[in-house]
């Protein structure tokens, strides 16, 4: 049956191949990206469209390298797309990939919600789909097949415990100002949502002033300079990834202050960028977020086109780091 299926939409995807070239290219896949060229499936070679949120951290820049260097080694044919942190460019990829008939679709949602209508599309044209990086708040889950990517709670929450440790013991009011990530994406809220139910339990926490800074190093320059500015006191800060807390670092250097002494820091992710400062004293404490998805997101990627049942939920192993771990780490830091 599933059999019949593939060659009705196989012989459907030929019609409609001419179509998906001009939707491709609708969708703002040029410049390098590959969601608009030839369809895939029409031999035993997976070919997987991959959309990606865009270029914002040091992060995001080892992950699609993690992505694309797995493809080639696993043989995949890969059509990668940059969103350029836009929603609506994800959705045209997307659909596009649905118009050459891929034989799986992997993205990283740039926010969690307004999946649902693009997912039934693809599930509708029998295309399985694996979210990676990030999930949606779809409740339905026979829209994906499963979601490879890390618990943003919780790393949320290891910021926080770290801070309660710190603290310990002292009762004096602590200031922190937190650098969001891009409004509405699953790690901005989760990350937020962990830390504060960390912290709720010592009224001496106190979240002063908490601001998008995008992901990036310059609206996390840009947004510790107006913390510096209208905050008095600001003991610590919490940067959803390295790269904001980099621009931070900046400002607060700027501003005269010593970061990571007199403005205690903690950030996500530990690329090497943020292991140097942390392990040079910038930044107190690191929240690990691996953005080495591409070997298990291609396995995955077999197994579902193999018709293999898969976990619905694939979590990545994380770890955190202090100053002096870093320096353990840093010489063997690959990203
Ligand atoms: O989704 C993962 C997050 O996105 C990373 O922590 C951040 O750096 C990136 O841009």
């Amino acid at each position: 049956m599933r059999y019949l299926e593939d060659v009705v939409l196989k012989k459907w995807s030929a019609a409609v191949l001419a179509g998906a070239l001009a939707v491709g290219a609708l969708a703002g896949c040029g410049g390098g990206d590959d969601a608009g060229s030839s369809g895939g499936g029409g031999d035993d070679k997976i070919t997987m469209g991959f959309s990606q949120v865009g270029a914002e951290s040091g992060w995001r820049t080892a992950n699609t390298k993690s992505i694309q260097e797995s493809a080639a080694a696993a043989g995949i044919d890969l059509k990668f797309s940059d969103a350029q942190g836009k929603q609506e460019n994800q959705i045209k990829a997307i659909r596009s990939f649905i118009a050459q008939r891929v034989d799986v679709i992997a993205f990283s949602p740039v926010v969690e919600s307004g999946w649902d209508t693009v997912l039934k599309e693809a599930k509708d044209a029998n295309i399985p789909v694996i979210l990676t990086d990030r999930s949606v708040d779809s409740q339905d889950k026979t829209l994906y097949k499963t979601f490879i990517g890390s618990d943003f709670v919780l790393e949320g929450k290891k910021a926080g415990e770290w801070l309660v440790k710190e603290y310990e013991g002292k009762s004096d009011p602590v200031n922190i100002v937190e650098l969001q990530g891009t409004p509405g994406a699953a790690p901005a809220n989760d990350r937020k949502a962990g830390f504060a139910e960390v912290i709720k339990a010592d009224p001496k926490f106190k979240i002063v002033a908490s601001q998008t800074g995008q992901f990036t190093r310059t609206d996390g320059k840009e947004v510790m300079e107006a913390f510096l500015k209208s905050q008095p006191k600001i003991d610590v800060l919490y940067a959803h990834n390295d790269d904001m807390g980099l621009g931070a670092i900046e400002a607060i250097e700027a501003a005269g202050k010593k970061p990571g002494t007199d403005i205690k820091i903690i950030t996500v992710d530990a690329v090497k960028d943020g292991m140097t400062a942390l392990a040079a004293g910038k930044i107190n404490y690191i929240v690990e977020c691996s953005p080495l998805l591409g070997p298990q997101l291609m396995d995955l990627a077999k197994k579902v086109k193999a018709g293999e049942t898969v976990e619905q939920r694939v979590l990545t192993q994380e770890t955190t780091f202090t100053q002096e771990q870093a320096k353990t780490a840093l010489p063997d830091r690959k990203y």
